[in-house]
């Protein structure tokens, strides 16, 4: 996720886009950059590292003045974030311009074309491939609107881009598909951005682009057609959220625009990593796969949330590949002389890649001669940079220190990893990985009905803010969702919460059931392991005859559970190892709702860091 702006007027094309993008930088902040239409030609400034950075360039180095221009703060997914692979990219001639959010999924393909045709690739990103496209198009059609519906046509993935040319110094232009883009429409005036928040302070009045459209924009209007150059339907309105609001999309917490955005966090951790054929082409992992054939033993280590992402990988690398896999607490792993070596593959995963309890764990691994790979959300952090190989996620930045969409792209992740390694091991075969991707690609929608039936899991949270107790309970990968629910609700909440193995509560925990004590069951498919699903029923009866307030989570169709359960919530059928992705949303919720209801602060709960960079 990054943040774009495009503006064309009389105002100072620079001010007005330097200021947008500072409304922007929580979608990215790995690096920026600007490019500028002045004096029949065309002049761009970008660097690594905060808006600021970009700032100092300019004060040092400044552009002319004009009136037509476009920026971007990076949040990177193609190429780590340096001066060279931030936007904006431009073509050789340095007459075209542009920016990108998104994932190109046949760049390579591109990339490889252009080079063959003479153009010289400055960058590691897929984006840099659609400038010198645009240069091409344009030779020939010497209109940029035009030329960007000729390239559109040729992309594939998820893309917003926005570009200029110097020929062109009135015009810039937009397209998307499968990612956000919204024109602003002031008086001689227009703006281009990735959400309202870049523009509201010069205009309210908005038209949001639909699927697979180009935006033509000029002083004197907007024009907008599909990608065939049919005219497009515009839907306008007016914005009637705050500056502030706006950054969060109108949610009143970033949580719960995180929570909203898993859907497509999900559909983007999938995108590009799955060839023509169906096969996985997890590029990134550059570990050999040869030295995979000879893993025997798999350690996953983490911390809180994404710890509990490994204990669910566990149950898919261990199903689908037949290799031991442990799962450690990363800040516990060093100090119990873990058994390593080069056979020994290390999962490090880390939303923020720079948990230092992480960091120090595969440091270890490393030592103990160990291979390393890293999930990680943050482009060029410090976990990926020491690690054999990455594979990462494409949740965007995530801004509320309570993870969400980062956790179900590490779900996501996992098991792309436990498929690859079962590819290249030969224990699962090509049509039962695409089997498996396939059940994957449909978890996006999944994720969206289950987001669209939340507000009886509001109100119930909101009957409980009085509680100071909620337990939580699960079997197989059902028992790390109730430790992650379990979490969420300790840590913005700040109430007492416990998750557990159903089958541990006779060992002890059913001591602690009384009389209307809430009780959170997360049930197991009854189309999976059947003999899971009976426990997990007779666990529910077993603590509703104490007393308890059962709170049962279970899939469309599960008649068995009605009898005990106080409150039902439903969740989509889906393939048993794949039931986390759809349990955990609920409980995300839940504890968001529990925690506003409390008159907490969501977004930075007391005591916590979103990155935690101490031991
Ligand atoms: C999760 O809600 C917490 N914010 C915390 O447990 C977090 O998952 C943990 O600190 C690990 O962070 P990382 O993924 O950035 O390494």
């Amino acid at each position: 996720m990054c943040g774009i702006v495009g503006y064309v007027g009389s105002q100072s094309a620079l001010e007005v886009v330097t200021a947008g993008l500072k409304r922007l930088e929580y979608r990215g902040y790995d690096s920026a950059g600007v490019a500028v239409l002045a004096d029949g030609g065309l002049a761009a400034a970008k660097k690594a590292g905060k808006l600021v950075n970009l700032e100092k360039e300019l004060v040092e180095r400044p552009l002319p003045t004009g009136s037509t221009g476009i920026g971007h703060t990076r949040w990177a997914t193609h190429g780590g974030p340096t001066d060279a692979n931030a936007h904006p990219h431009l073509d050789n001639a340095g007459r075209v311009a542009v920016v990108h959010n998104g994932i190109i999924e046949n760049f390579a393909v591109l990339r490889a074309e252009l080079a063959e045709r003479g153009h010289e690739l400055l960058s590691e990103t897929d984006t840099e491939v659609v400038a010198h496209l645009l240069a091409e198009e344009f030779s020939v059609t010497a209109d940029l609107a035009e030329a960007m519906r000729l390239v559109c046509r040729r992309l594939e993935g998820a893309f917003t881009l926005v570009a200029v040319h110097a020929d062109e110094p009135d015009v810039v232009v937009g397209a998307r598909r499968n990612s956000p883009l919204v024109v602003g429409v002031g008086e001689g005036e227009a703006f281009l951005a990735s959400d309202v928040a870049a523009f509201i302070a010069h205009t309210r009045s908005a038209i949001e682009l639909g699927q697979d459209q180009v935006v033509e924009l000029r002083r004197g209007g907007v024009t907008v057609t599909g990608f065939d150059g049919r005219p497009g339907d515009v839907r306008s309105y007016h914005v009637d959220w705050d500056a502030s609001a706006a950054e969060k999309g109108g949610y009143d917490y970033f949580m719960l625009k995180e929570i909203a955005e898993q859907p497509k966090a999900v559909a983007d951790t999938l995108l590009g990593r799955i060839d023509v054929s169906g096969s996985l082409t997890l590029d990134e992992v550059r570990i050999p796969a040869s030295e995979l054939r000879e893993i025997d033993k798999v350690v996953i280590v983490a911390c809180g949330t994404a710890f509990h992402a490994g204990l669910i990988a566990k149950y898919a690398i261990e199903h689908w590949t037949r290799i031991p896999c442990e799962v450690e607490l990363a800040s516990e792993f060093r100090y119990r002389d873990p058994i390593l070596d080069s056979r020994s593959l290390v999962i490090a995963i880390s939303q923020s890649g720079e948990t230092m309890d992480t960091l120090m764990a595969l440091r270890h691994a490393r030592e103990q001669g160990s291979r390393v790979l890293a999930i990680c959300n943050t482009n060029g952090s410090t976990i990926p940079r020491e690690s054999d190989a990455v594979l990462y996620t494409h949740a965007g930045p995530e801004v509320a220190v309570a993870s969400t969409k980062a956790f179900l792209t590490q779900l996501v992740a996992c098991y792309l990893v436990a498929l690859y390694l079962g590819q290249v091991r030969g224990t699962k075969w090509g049509d039962e990985i695409c089997a498996v991707i396939r059940d994957l690609s449909r978890i996006s929608v999944e994720v969206e009905r289950v987001l669209e039936t939340m507000e009886p899991v509001r109100e119930l949270a909101r009957s409980l803010a009085e509680k100071d107790t909620v337990l939580f309970l699960g079997r197989h990968v059902g028992y790390p969702v109730a430790l992650e629910g379990a979490l969420k609700l300790k840590e913005l909440a700040y109430m007492h919460a416990e998750g557990f193995a159903a089958g541990e509560l006779k060992h002890g925990p059913i001591a602690l059931i009384e009389d209307d004590l809430p009780v959170v069951v997360v049930a197991p498919s009854p189309r999976g392991r059947s003999v899971l699903h009976d426990k997990i029923v007779s666990n529910i009866q077993e603590i509703r005859a104490r007393g308890a307030r059962t709170i049962v989570i279970a899939e469309e169709g599960d008649e068995a559970v009605v009898p005990y359960a106080d409150h039902l919530i439903r969740i989509p059928a889906t393939p048993t190892l794949l039931q986390p992705l759809v349990a955990t949303v609920p409980l995300q919720v839940f504890a968001c709702e529990l925690a506003t209801a409390r008159g907490n602060e969501v977004d930075q709960p007391r005591n916590l860091a979103k990155s935690v960079t101490v031991e």
